[in-house]
């Protein structure tokens, strides 16, 4: 069999395993398996750097797909090595079969070295990073990707060495980079999700303050890299190297794993993460696709610029069972959850809807009400199917008649002071919101359908004066469609500039 052949075969075999592995099976241990284009791409992303005797890492190795296009790189002359010695980690039963057959027959054609440990990757890693030696060169992996519990053993194992992370992916991510001696380069495809968000922040302090960040590849559409499994996750991959000095740093994007219209470019890493961001959020630029928020002298404006704040609703359903009702009734109050904003619209209360449509007013709910008035809200979670990820409506008193309003925990509620905004602001925050360009911006740093208060804080924002006048606008249209919403934010964006803005 010539090498080619054995790359083609060991893709064979994944997709005859992956037709044959039930999807609980697959879910169970995070069993998505890398298409042989994607792991070629993975493989040829190293940076040669003068090592000739490699140990090379490959952690939840599945039937060993990326050390096969690994070790064929190394084959077709693609590196200068003298001698590799693989660790393959797999815990899989069925799959060690495959995995030992691969390792087989690339080390019957090249100096080759290999072991299969079958023991679970966290607990064995913690114990080399803290007692043993084991120390490698290269790691290539497409970690399982699952959630960690707060309580479970993995979570405690790994807080023992200080990752704090919420799913085995990044904690395989962050193992792999402790096992590399210094210099060492780590490759790996990871869902998009770690690139923002309060809960991977422990993580992307942990990778960037140990690594440089090298190259990031974005696949700009979902389910696209493991087309075969038909996930629904937006994958990038990315090379980090140990403990070098952060330069530039190169992003590729394609649309899928055929890599057909592979597009790349360098940008300075204050691109990827801002200077000073305390979040330390990972942006990813595309090429192609200007984004009008970041070249806007207009958007540049934080929400304390323009006085106003942003909250998670603060009624937690679930905490006050007894007090909610189904629909209005005297003595309680309108309750908000995202069913109530259809196209932008406020309807309340709704028979139909599965959510109750009030809350009683007393003294164990007093403090989680706010004033009726006009407010913007925006859905902490859209659906994958939702063409924006932000969407936004106004509530407002002319719509409701009521003292108080209930905000529910899944809407983010823009006021101040916990109270209402001005019409033409609050209507003026949701057409921008609801713009195109906002989409795209937001899409830049955030992988995931969750909208998080954070991340609305730290977006930018036309000035106060432009904001009203954009509501002023909105109101008179009486409901923008997407396109008049876009061409007035986009184009005509200038128009707004308020005398706070002149003069800056
Ligand atoms: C996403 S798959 C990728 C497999 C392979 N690297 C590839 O790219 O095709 C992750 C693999 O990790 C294995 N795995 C899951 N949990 C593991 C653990 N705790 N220790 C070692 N391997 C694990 C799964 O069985 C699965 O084969």
């Amino acid at each position: 069999m010539s090498d080619l052949a054995l790359l083609d075969h060991v893709d064979q075999v994944r997709r005859d395993v992956a037709a044959l592995t039930r999807r609980e099976h697959k879910a169970l241990l995070g069993q998505f398996m890398t298409p042989s284009t994607v792991a070629r791409f993975m493989a040829s992303l190293f940076i040669d750097n003068g090592v000739r005797n490699v140990r090379l890492l490959d952690a939840g190795a599945g039937i060993g797909s990326l050390t096969s296009a690994f070790l064929d790189r190394w084959s077709h002359g693609g590196f200068d090595f003298s001698h590799v010695d693989v660790t393959a980690h797999e815990i899989d039963p069925r799959l060690l079969g495959h995995l030992d057959s691969t390792l087989t027959a690339y080390a019957k054609r090249l100096p080759l070295e290999w072991s299969i440990r079958t023991q679970d990757f966290i607990e064995d890693a913690v114990n080399n990073i803290q007692f043993g030696d084991d120390r490698y060169t290269h790691a290539i992996l497409n970690p399982p990707y699952k959630k960690i519990g707060g309580h479970s053993s993995h979570r405690l194992l790994l807080r023992r060495l200080g990752i704090e992370t919420v799913n085995l992916y990044s904690a395989f991510v962050a193992l792999a980079l402790s096992l590399l001696a210094p210099g060492g380069q780590l490759v790996a495809i990871v869902p998009r999700s770690f690139c923002n968000g309060p809960y991977y922040r422990p993580f992307r302090e942990f990778l960037l303050t140990r690594a440089a960040l090298r190259h990031l590849h974005l696949f700009a559409a979902r389910d696209h890299a493991f087309q075969d499994d038909g996930v629904l996750q937006e994958n990038i991959i990315l090379l980090l190297e140990k403990g070098a000095r952060q330069g530039d740093v190169t992003v590729s994007q394609a649309t899928d794993s055929d890599f057909a219209d592979l597009a790349t470019q360098v940008f300075p890493f204050e691109r990827i993460v801002l200077a000073g961001d305390p979040e330390q959020c990972i942006h990813i630029p595309t090429s192609g696709q200007a984004d009008p928020l970041d070249a806007s002298s207009t958007f540049r404006h934080s929400l304390a610029d323009i006085g106003i704040e942003v909250s998670t609703g603060p009624v937690v359903d679930f905490r006050l069972r007894e007090h909610l009702r189904d629909m209005p009734e005297p003595g309680a109050v309108p309750l908000l959850y995202p069913c109530h904003f259809s196209g932008g619209a406020l309807a309340w209360p709704r028979a139909d809807a599965r959510k109750p449509n009030a809350l009683m007013r007393n003294a164990d709910t007093e403090k989680w009400l706010y004033p009726n008035g006009f407010y913007a809200v925006v859905r902490r979670f859209s659906s994958k199917e939702e063409k924006r990820r932000i969407v936004a409506s106004v509530v407002s008193p002319l719509a409701i008649d009521a003292p108080a309003l209930g905000f529910e925990n899944h809407l983010n509620v823009f006021h101040r002071d916990k109270s209402g905004i001005p019409e033409d602001v609050a209507h003026g925050l949701a057409a921008y919101l609801n713009s195109t360009a906002v989409d795209r911006h937001f899409r830049r740093f955030s992988g995931h359908t969750q909208v998080n208060v954070a991340d609305l804080r730290r977006m930018k924002f036309p000035a106060r004066d432009a904001l009203s006048a954009l509501g002023r606008w909105a109101m008179k249209t009486g409901a923008p469609t997407q396109e008049e919403i876009d061409r007035e934010v986009e184009s005509n964006g200038t128009r707004f500039l308020g005398p706070y803005n002149r003069q800056d």
